[in-house]
């Protein structure tokens, strides 16, 4: 089992999870469980930069990720489900790490800049969110892994996790600027040059309109437009039933559009069958079937999805101190994992002395 290479990747506790993190990870990760080793973060400290002032909604949603990972088949058995602010190696890394990035590289982030915009943050955000991108360099290394499975929008951060592991690895291990990434642990390196690995769907929509340039916007709890894996039977047929479609579609019987019509989207993404996927399709733009029939469809399909999560959640939730004790045992694990990597990389750094 342990010989397993390891993986990592993390959420940042802002609520319950929903069916974006589903396809955009949380699938993926699910798949992954028996081939790697597998560390799973949630990343509190990272909440922090935007709810230092909510701590015990910080909290409660911890406990509520980790039931969600539990619920959607995460297995401690096999992986390893762990509390950031526990693993003190990453907030010491995270010092270290800050020195080999220039601040304007931070700036250039394009994750940074669409949260500053898409949060409405302006510019009175703290200085801890523009270090939190390094906080993060620091989650990956302190774990030394070979992949990182996460969605589109984290590439930026997993880019510079490439970046301070080269430059950490040519001025304190020695190894030649010219190396290939896949030889720097093999050239002497401490820190391997790790791999993003993106799940096949890269970025849902939520069920809502599309903003004033007529972009559909990303499923988000905070804009409102998400289906959560918790939702009961009820919910998701409200939300979907309410779910935005073709606006120019009057009656049943107009031909609609497809594209950029999150009804198909969703379709595509998690209708197993795709025979009527493709068929619906074509009714649906020659206006030979409503979107009320392409809506039941759609949740039927989703509360196959949901219905053993959810009911699986519920058995969890009663069980809070099974959750607690998961996740007790798995962040000492991981706390020495981590601990073992600062030590190596203060002695590279030559700042061992007792
Ligand atoms: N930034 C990630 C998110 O918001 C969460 C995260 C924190 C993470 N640390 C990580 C993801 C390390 C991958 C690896 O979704």
């Amino acid at each position: 089992m342990e010989k397993r290479p390891r993986l990592l990747t993390g959420d940042t506790p802002t609520g319950r999870l929903h069916l974006g993190h589903w396809v955009g990870s949380l699938e993926n990760r699910l798949a992954l469980q028996d081939s790697y080793d597998c560390y799973f973060m949630i990343a509190n400290v990272q909440a922090f930069t935007t709810r230092m002032d909510k701590p015990a909604e910080v909290h409660a949603n911890v406990l509520e990720v980790a039931l969600d990972y539990l619920a959607a088949g995460i297995d401690p058995q096999r992986s390893t489900v762990f509390i950031q602010s526990e693993i003190s190696a990453i907030a010491e890394l995270t010092i270290f790490f800050s020195m080999l990035v220039p601040f304007p590289r931070v700036m250039r982030n394009p994750t940074i800049k669409d949260e500053i915009r898409d949060k409405g943050l302006g510019d009175n955000y703290p200085f801890g969110f523009l270090l939190y991108p390094i906080n993060q360099v620091a989650d990956i290394l302190a774990f030394r892994p070979e992949i990182v499975p996460v969605g589109e929008d984290q590439i930026p951060h997993i880019e510079l996790a490439r970046e301070v592991g080269r430059r950490f690895d040519q001025l304190y291990c020695g190894v030649d600027s010219h190396t290939e990434d896949l030889d720097y642990v093999k050239k002497g390196g401490l820190f391997p040059i790790v791999d993003v690995k993106l799940s096949h769907t890269k970025r849902l929509v939520g069920i809502g309109a599309p903003d004033a340039e007529g972009k559909l916007l990303k499923m988000s709890k905070s804009l409102n437009n998400a289906i959560f894996l918790n939702d009961d039977a009820d919910a998701i047929t409200r939300k979907v039933m309410a779910m935005y479609t073709d606006p120019k579609r009057l009656k049943a019987t107009d031909p609609g559009t497809v594209e950029s019509n999150p009804l198909w989207l969703f379709h595509e993404i998690f209708n197993p069958d795709k025979n009527w996927v493709t068929e619906a399709k074509e009714r649906y733009k020659a206006g030979t079937i409503g979107d009320v029939e392409c809506k039941k469809r759609l949740i039927e399909v989703l509360l196959h999805l949901i219905e053993p999560i959810r009911r699986r959640r519920a058995v969890y939730e009663k069980d809070p101190s099974y959750v607690l004790s998961m996740l007790r045992a798995g962040t000492e694990k991981a706390k020495e994992v981590a601990s073992e990597t600062l030590s190596l990389a203060k002695a590279a750094m030559k700042q061992h002395y007792f």
